[in-house]
């Protein structure tokens, strides 16, 4: 067992966000970028409630308080994100960008292939307790990404320079911080429960692959049903965004992978802390919510 979950006490934040005035292209004059980072609108309301869906599962097996204090407001924290990521796809269908064709397909994904019964199948007991760890080592994979992300949304000053709207950037960033806030659980809990190498590179492996995949789908998407039709999505206007650091680098996305894949990674060595509480202590949301 190697458990490392940092002293630091994790709980959700009960955030709220008021969208009345946050345009549809909400990084001006960019709508493939703002479609770019809206993808995180179709995957995460789905994706963070099956986190907890599965998380409750593996409660019961943790025999370390510490980390099942941690894994209680790893949950709270994700369904907060969940909740919040949804009502940006509320806001988007009153502007006439109904995501409902693309969520649909997203939720499939989640409940029939990821689900407690993958395909409809009923499982035994000891497949079940394998497919509850492929599913640990898919979620921790997954928050690889999200405390790489979070970190560099945190510190993302050309959104600001784009003149990208503040809400949406609270949302990213708020969101982002307690990324990188509870970066260590999931991997604590994975190595926990299973702690197999080759099931995390196996975990890595389909999570980069799924997760590109939906990317240039969800953009793609969005660009098609964007109601001001701004036209397709190019790779052009792709790597132009990521050279103007409105997307984080290819190379810093490809990098962090390896870094994964290391036999004595750990989470705690991704971001900072105290830059994470730094922005959460600034962030309007979550000041209101503490207010
Ligand atoms: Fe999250
Ligand atoms: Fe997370």
């Amino acid at each position: 067992m190697s458990t490392r979950s940092e002293t630091h006490t994790i709980r959700a934040r009960r955030v709220r966000f008021e969208w009345d005035g946050t345009p549809l292209h909400w990084i001006p004059g960019d709508p493939q970028t703002t479609h770019t980072i809206n993808v995180l609108h179709l995957l995460l309301p789905a994706g963070e409630k099956w986190f907890v869906e599965v998380y409750r599962q593996a409660l019961p097996l943790i025999d370390d308080p510490r980390l099942r204090d941690a894994v209680r407001g790893f949950m709270g924290q994700e369904a907060m994100h969940s909740r919040a990521h949804a009502s940006v796809l509320d806001h988007l269908a009153a502007q006439g960008l109904d995501a409902t064709p693309y969520t649909k397909h997203v939720d499939r994904l989640f409940e029939h292939l990821l689900g407690d019964r993958p395909m409809g199948l009923p499982l035994p007991r000891f497949a079940a307790r394998r497919w509850l760890e492929a599913r640990l080592a898919i979620i921790a994979a997954i928050e690889h990404f999200t405390a790489v992300l979070g970190n560099w949304v945190i510190d993302s000053p050309a959104l600001d320079d784009a003149g990208a709207d503040p809400v949406m950037l609270d949302l990213l960033r708020w969101h982002g911080a307690e990324e990188v806030e509870h970066r260590s659980v999931a991997f604590d809990l994975f190595q926990h429960i299973s702690g197999s190498y080759w099931r995390r590179v196996l975990a890595m492996v389909q999570v980069v692959t799924v997760l590109s995949m939906l990317w240039v789908q969800g953009t793609r998407f969005f660009m098609r049903h964007d109601p001001t039709h701004p036209g397709k999505a190019t790779w052009l206007r792709f790597i132009r965004a990521r050279r103007r650091r409105r997307l984080p680098t290819t190379r810093s996305m490809a990098r962090s992978v390896p870094r994964y894949l290391r036999r004595d990674y750990h989470p705690s060595r991704e971001g900072s802390t105290e830059q994470a509480l730094a922005y959460l202590a600034a962030s309007p949301a979550a000041r209101a919510a503490a207010a």
